[in-house]
């Protein structure tokens, strides 16, 4: 079967890029736009650059701040009333795939109407919103060029995957400058949450051979520059690398899903309010460990890639190479368990049961090339708990 490919239009991709976002509007032909970021990045001088250069092109825009890590269903309502003030005609997204997810949603709802648990994977999206400029500030989510939203709903603390055309970003702006400043947690968490999409994407069962080179190339991108880019903020290379694996690993798993990890990973996070990239990162040796042994061969592609085993190394090797790799950045980078992040266990175990529902019912485990029944979700929580 063909492989159907979703991207973004446009992309301005290099140091100083966010430059180039008054002459990207100017093509697209959009000329007023409302600003979607978070409170840090309108302190952070981010957002007053965005903001002088399109004064300096005459147009008009306004922000909207109130987003929050994690957005829920509450912010993007709020926000699409802020959408209704004026004829906007476009979304500028800054900031991580919080920001960017929440435009998603309120371009989504703001077309649509209804509530957004209405447009829960499997669910189509009949109508394609406002354009959306993503401008991303972390090297992670990959959100700029995904297909997809995470948006919890309130109510019921659910994080809900959001799917389609409707959710992929008009263009994108990906400038590593703008993550020079990020700190060590971010950086690191956001860094292992591209890795993991670019290793679910090319184990995926719905990889195809366009994203495959995509992730490859992601995963030797990270794999390579991670910890630089984590000791030495600064280090201009290593954020220009981990920057462009996070897009590329973006563009990979829009278009191959991502799997296991992501799927028992989405309760973690939305439950005991674990940041996104960290919770990937608690599963992300033990899930390569339980899958592993159903596509052997495509796991010790991921090691080659990573540089962490030789090109003619068998598989079974290369695995063992690949697992002792993930174990050894979760420690060198300081990856807590559950446990030891402070969650307790009685309320770890009573969830287990609606975790484990909430993951298959994400479809992502669907993806995974040994696919865990119910009771091997709750085994594997209990066994990454610590
Ligand atoms: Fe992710």
């Amino acid at each position: 079967m063909a492989a159907l490919i979703t991207t973004p239009r446009l992309l301005s991709v290099g140091g100083g890029a966010l430059a180039e976002l008054p002459a990207l509007m100017v093509r697209l032909g959009l000329s007023h736009p409302l600003i979607v970021t978070d409170s840090f990045i309108a302190k952070s001088g981010t957002l007053d650059r965005t903001t002088a250069l399109l004064d300096g092109a005459g147009m008009r825009w306004a922000v909207f701040q109130d987003t929050v890590p994690d957005p829920t269903t509450d912010v993007i309502g709020t926000g699409v009333e802020k959408l209704r003030e004026s004829p906007y005609d476009s979304l500028i997204a800054i900031g991580g795939g919080s920001p960017i997810d929440t435009a998603k949603g309120m371009s989504v709802l703001h077309a649509n109407g209804g509530a957004m648990r209405d447009y829960k994977v499997p669910n189509d999206i009949p109508k394609i919103g406002l354009p959306i400029i993503a401008i991303p500030t972390t090297a992670g989510t990959g959100s700029e060029v995904t297909r997809f939203t995470v948006i919890t709903d309130t109510e019921t603390d659910e994080k809900m995957l959001i799917a389609g055309l409707a959710c992929c970003p008009t263009a994108a702006i990906v400038d590593y400058e703008l993550t020079l400043t990020m700190p060590l947690r971010l950086t690191a968490d956001t860094g292992i949450d591209s890795l993991t999409h670019a290793i679910e994407a090319y184990v995926s069962k719905r990889a195809n051979p366009y994203t495959d080179g995509l992730a490859k190339n992601a995963m030797g991108l990270i794999a390579k520059n991670i910890r630089t880019a984590c000791a030495a903020p600064d280090d201009r290379a290593a954020r220009e690398a981990m920057m462009l694996g996070a897009t590329t690993a973006g563009m990979a798993f829009s278009n191959a899903s991502v799997a296991l990890v992501h799927g028992m990973s989405r309760p973690i996070g939305a439950f005991f309010h674990v940041p996104h990239g960290l919770s990937n990162a608690m599963l992300l040796p033990e899930i390569t460990a339980f899958s592993a042994p159903a596509a052997l061969d495509r796991y010790a592609d991921c090691a080659r890639a990573m540089g962490v085993a030789e090109e003619g190394e068998g598989s079974q090797a290369a695995v063992a190479r690949l697992l002792d790799a993930l174990r050894a950045l979760n420690d060198d980078l300081k990856v807590p368990s559950p446990k030891d992040y402070g969650i307790a266990k009685i309320r770890y175990d009573e969830l287990l049961p609606t975790m484990a529902s909430q993951a298959i019912a994400s479809g992502s485990p669907a993806n995974n090339p040994r696919v865990p029944t119910n009771e091997e979700i709750v085994a594997l929580y209990q066994r990454v708990y610590g």
